[in-house]
């Protein structure tokens, strides 16, 4: 790692106000490109903007309305009491009274009707191997698997965790799970046995199922060891059970009476399995968050309005058509790859992609290639992705026929303006709409996002959807004007929101509902503009306040990144005695740069003219590589531990 010290720049003002200094920040992003929707686009979608404007009049007058035309495109089996109870705010229960299965809708139902026959998943293997599920296909797997694990006694309200890597399997467990009323909760085959013990405790789940490995960056990597290791030290009532799918032909030990394989016990079952009559709100999984910000929490979610949200926020979002081939690059693992890898795919009858190793292996095109072979439609990916495969430059995707693709997602982290450029000049070729969609593990679904025949600023995730309200509020809860920046908040319940924390209502309340009455606190900074589109500016213990002035850590990296030599950058807050505090930067650089004193006083003076006066970074770093989560975001945190020489903390959910 290469430091670089030069002196301070530009002197900075001290603020006078707490309104001078939120005023900082809409100084910053000089960002004015629009896209419009082309004229094919608007011709084909689903959704026109005339429907949109009016489903967004329709919600703003009755928003619990809106919602309950949405649950009816579904089946249930009973019919709900009221939309909404909200007697035990913040808990709030959606479709009281009513009885369902989200693996109902998400398969059941689709055997009856002309998606029996159609692919529901088409699953490729890292060292190129693939298999393919019809509808039917699925359901049969999913019931006798569902049946398998009714044999070894999980039974609905048990918690089963799935440490899979993205095999069929990891979507065969989820249904089966979810199909007897258990609730899954997947866990990330990255993940240290350590992080899985702590789940399994955490989740006090009666049985876990694994793989004997997977291959990963050319390698086969062992997973059921770390089971193994897991379970040494894990509560007595938990993981009585172990079931373990054959992927990676690696020595493995069974433990008699506790470790079965997959194959065995489906080969046992019977092929059909009742699905379990749910209430609306009774959990379906939990996920423990990605820990950027500190020790993991159980999110814990329902099947009647997750199901909601999740239906109609992907066909809307997506503009899903029976043709259309959907890719997820998320891993099943996270929200992402639960929302839109595995149940709105499904939900909508649509065909969903899954691939299992890494993104690079065996070269950087095997994304565009994956997308050439299957001719996916839809590519829905995260801005850390698409900046790694920028680095390659632009001749791996134009050897590759990308011309099946329609339409782009971006996810996850705020995506800077010149990746979003790239991924939709370069990889879309200009006339595939970038859907820029900001929410979170705790939200379910998408909550702002654009539709295709929206007008899209790079950078901008546009404005939220329909039923869906939210506002940028001041430290004393008032909205704040266009064009100022402050906390993101969500000021009305949405179907798929979270139910609780597991095994800990305080922290639920606690966390999101405390600071205003009433209101869901995302942790996000952002700021609105005068057409009132959102822009995400980063967590907000991520937002530094240089002299006074606050500037979220996302745009100084993006105004690091909008240079040549730059392919992705972090920023931190370092306490200073003058200032308050002041920024330092660490760059990955392009390939074919070297870092320099030249360098680092060129990349000063770029953010300078990019942000104004007030951005000043004092040192640049050029480490190899950034502390990320396994889902890929940078955890700014262990970078500023590291640079205090305090404790790093809780680093089970980082990437090693
Ligand atoms: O900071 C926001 C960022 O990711 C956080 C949620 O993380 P997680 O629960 O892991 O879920 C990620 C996938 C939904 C948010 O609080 N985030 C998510 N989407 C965006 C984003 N930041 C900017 N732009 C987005 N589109």
């Amino acid at each position: 790692m290469q430091n670089s010290d030069d002196k301070p720049g530009v002197p900075l003002r001290s603020a006078t106000s707490n309104e001078e200094a939120q005023g900082a920040i809409d100084a910053l992003l000089h960002e004015e490109r629009v896209f419009r929707p082309l004229p094919e686009t608007l011709s084909r979608a689903n959704i026109s903007p005339h429907q949109l404007a009016e489903a967004r009049e329709q919600a703003d007058r009755d928003s619990l309305a809106y919602w309950e035309e949405a649950a009816e495109e579904l089946e249930w089996f009973a019919k709900w009491d009221s939309v909404l109870d909200d007697s035990n705010a913040p808990f709030y229960r959606w479709f009281p009274g009513a009885q369902c299965n989200i693996v109902h809708n998400a398969l059941d139902r689709h055997i009856e009707t002309a998606n029996k026959n159609k692919l529901a998943l088409i699953w490729e293997g890292e060292p190129g191997d693939s298999r393919t599920f019809t509808y039917y296909e699925l359901y049969r797997h999913v019931n006798k698997f569902a049946n398998a694990l009714r044999s070894l006694g999980i039974s609905r309200g048990d918690r089963v965790i799935v440490y899979m890597p993205p095999l069929p399997e990891t979507i065969i467990a989820m249904l089966a799970v979810a199909k007897i009323g258990a609730a899954h909760s997947l866990v990330f085959a990255g993940f240290s046995a350590k992080a899985l013990r702590d789940r399994i405790n955490d989740s006090q789940a009666k049985c876990v199922i694994t793989a004997d490995g997977f291959y990963r960056n050319g390698r086969v990597v062992h997973l059921k060891s770390t089971v193994d290791e897991a379970l040494a030290g894990v509560c007595e009532t938990c993981a009585e059970s172990m079931v373990v799918v054959h992927r990676a032909n690696v020595e493995t030990d069974m433990q008699e009476g506790r470790d079965y394989w997959y194959e065995d016990l489906v080969r046992q079952a019977r092929p059909y399995a009742e699905t379990e009559v749910m209430d609306a709100s009774d959990p379906l999984f939990l996920l423990h968050t990605s820990g950027a910000t500190g020790k993991p929490k159980g999110i814990v979610h329902g099947h009647g309005g997750y199901m909601v949200g999740v239906h109609r926020t992907f066909s809307w979002v997506f503009d899903i058509k029976p043709t259309d081939l959907f890719w997820c690059t998320a891993d099943p693992g996270w929200i992402t790859g639960h929302s839109y890898g595995v149940y709105g795919p499904l939900l909508n009858g649509a065909t969903t992609v899954l691939y299992e190793g890494h993104p690079l292996y065996p070269q950087a095109d095997r994304v565009w290639s994956t997308v050439e072979r299957y001719g996916v439609t839809i590519l829905y990916t995260v801005p850390t992705l698409i900046r790694m495969l920028m680095r390659f430059g632009d001749e791996y995707p134009r050897m590759r026929d990308l011309s099946t693709l329609r339409l782009l997602g971006s996810v996850g982290e705020p995506i800077n303006p010149e990746a979003w450029v790239w991924f939709h000049k370069v990889i879309g070729k200009g006339d595939c709409p970038l859907l820029d969609t900001w929410w979170q593990t705790e939200t379910g679904m998408f909550m702002i996002s654009p539709l295709p025949v929206s007008l899209l600023k790079p950078g901008s995730v546009t404005k939220p959807l329909p039923g869906v309200e939210v506002d940028v509020y001041d430290e004393n809860g008032h909205p704040v004007p266009p064009g100022k920046g402050g906390l993101l908040v969500v000021t009305k319940p949405w179907p798929s929101m979270m139910i609780d924390v597991y095994n800990d209502p305080e922290r639920y309340k606690e966390t999101y509902w405390s600071k205003f009455p009433g209101v869901y606190l995302a942790g996000d900074v952002a700021r609105k503009d005068e057409d009132g589109y959102i822009w995400i500016q980063g967590r907000a213990d991520d937002v530094l306040v240089i002299a006074g002035h606050r500037i979220g850590t996302a745009e100084l990296e993006s105004a690091l990144a909008s240079h040549k030599a730059v392919a992705e950058a972090a920023v931190i807050g370092i306490p200073d005695a003058i200032k308050g505090e002041v920024a330092k930067a660490f760059v990955l650089l392009n390939q074919d740069w070297e870092p320099s004193h030249q360098l680092t006083k060129e990349l000063k003076e770029h953010i300078r003219r990019e942000l104004g006066p007030v951005a000043v970074v004092k040192t640049i770093a050029y480490p190899d590589s950034l502390p990320k989560t396994r889902s890929g975001k940078i955890v700014r945190r262990i970078l500023k531990a590291q640079e205090l020489g305090q404790d790093v903390g809780d680093t089970s959910t980082l990437e090693h």
